[in-house]
């Protein structure tokens, strides 16, 4: 991937922040944000993301200073996505099964961002704001004057190959794999394909936005520190008149209008509700310096919670490089049934707790009370391996943890990729000679 290194893209740092950025000297207003007359003629437009009366900690809203307003399209006809489903996810009953698939093939023919997504399964309902869907993505046709705009959640993009660049209304985002991207719900995007093609994955978040997680005793540093986030500067696509489109995905059905020139044209803005990005290497693992394997809520990067606390809609987990070195402890995750529900994705390397059948671009599926753990063959070699410092190297695996099951579409149930054989990783261990 060379755009990244020959591209000069700035960014903003911080996490919820008030940012302000314009991509003209002037065209922000200062000391109110509705002028009688904004600078330049521009249109004032706001963008909210919460409740008006939502806590302030948790209030998110952007003021946009456009040439035209977004109101100006064409009413809207519903279009396709084939494979983009949205909850709730009630087509086929949901197995009492350990699921993984090997990563999905590349498009038969050509596919933009929208038409690459794969919905592996999700829970929740879109309408009640609540749950997530998981997706695949497989494209290799960049988004040039097609626009996308999901009413129904937030996006957290995780690339696998092939590095995606976000053209949004409030900038632009080059996203490598070992970085994510989140686009707020309702912001109008596109996605280039600088590579040419691109797979990854997407945890499409009907809940609550994204945050980071509390701190608690670990105190006020470690795990994805605020400054490591990147938000675009304004950069206004303010080209000449040109025919666009934008879908609006709205309750699981795609709705798409016209206008006569790019939804981008954001020529200033400020606010906390943005899209940004963060580089998984700059993650501060935090794992055990005495014995046991920590639960694996230490390695949340973000969090979308629910009305209880502390029980999420959804945890962004990642497990990046990172020395192991616990004494007298199965190092490991250990077998578990958990209330929690988990759907794994590789980005490179191999996850510790399977030697083989897990790979970068695949999926695995653990639900709720369903038992897993780690397979026969690291089960035997880490149980008598030498317990001396040990660094995984190259691996980054992530995880969508949610409160509700993932209940699966019926096209993954019935791909050719689903792994018929997972549950025998499970077999083979020997009864315990009591
Ligand atoms: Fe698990």
């Amino acid at each position: 991937m060379t755009v990244s290194s020959q591209t000069p893209f700035q960014y903003q740092s911080g996490f919820g922040n008030e940012f302000a950025t314009e991509a003209r000297a002037g065209a922000l207003p200062v000391g109110r944000n509705s002028p009688q007359r904004a600078p330049f003629g521009l249109y004032a437009e706001l963008l909210s993301g919460t409740a008006f009366t939502a806590p302030r900690a948790h209030n998110r809203r952007t003021w946009m200073y456009r040439m035209r307003p977004s109101a100006m399209h064409s009413k809207a006809v519903e279009v396709r996505a084939p494979q983009w489903q949205t909850g709730p996810f009630h087509e086929v009953p949901t197995p009492a099964n350990r699921l993984r698939w090997n990563p999905w093939a590349g498009p038969a023919g050509g596919a933009d961002f929208i038409d690459g997504i794969f919905t592996i399964g999700g829970n929740g309902d879109a309408h009640a704001q609540t749950g997530v869907a998981a997706h695949v993505y497989h494209a290799n046709r960049s988004m040039t004057d097609r626009y996308l705009m999901n009413s129904d959640g937030e996006m957290l993009l995780v690339p696998q190959q092939g590095a995606l660049l976000l053209h949004t209304e409030l900038g632009r985002l080059l996203v490598a794999p070992g970085e994510f991207a989140v686009v707020p719900r309702g912001m109008r995007w596109r996605i280039e394909l600088p590579d040419g093609l691109a797979r990854g994955y997407v945890c499409e978040n009907y809940g609550a936005a994204f945050r980071l997680p509390e701190l608690g005793p670990i105190g006020s540093n470690g795990l994805a520190n605020a400054r490591d986030f990147q938000t675009p500067v304004a950069s206004c696509e303010a080209q000449t008149q040109r025919a666009c489109t934008v879908v609006n995905k709205y309750l699981g059905h795609f709705w798409e209008s016209k206008q006569d020139h790019s939804p981008l044209d954001v020529v200033a803005w400020h606010g906390n509700l943005v899209p940004y990005k963060y580089d998984m290497a700059h993650f501060m693992a935090i794992g055990t310096v005495s014995f046991d394997h920590p639960d694996p809520s230490i390695n949340t990067v973000l969090t979308s919670g629910t009305d209880t606390p502390g029980v999420a809609n959804c945890d962004f987990v990642i497990f990046p490089p990172r020395w192991l070195v616990a004494e007298e402890t199965f190092r490991p995750p250990w077998f578990h049934r958990n209330i929690m529900s988990e759907l794994m994705g590789l980005v490179r390397g191999v996850y510790d707790a399977k030697a083989e059948g897990f790979v970068p671009g695949g999926v695995s599926l653990h639900n709720s009370m369903l038992a897993h753990g780690p397979d026969a063959a690291t089960f035997e070699k880490a149980s008598s391996a030498a317990l001396a410092p040990h660094r995984l190297e190259n691996t980054l695996a992530f995880m969508f943890e949610s409160r509700h099951i993932f209940r699966p579409t019926r096209q993954a149930l019935e791909a050719a990729h689903l792994q018929s054989d997972y549950d025998g990783v499970w077999s083979g261990f020997a009864s315990a000679p009591v």
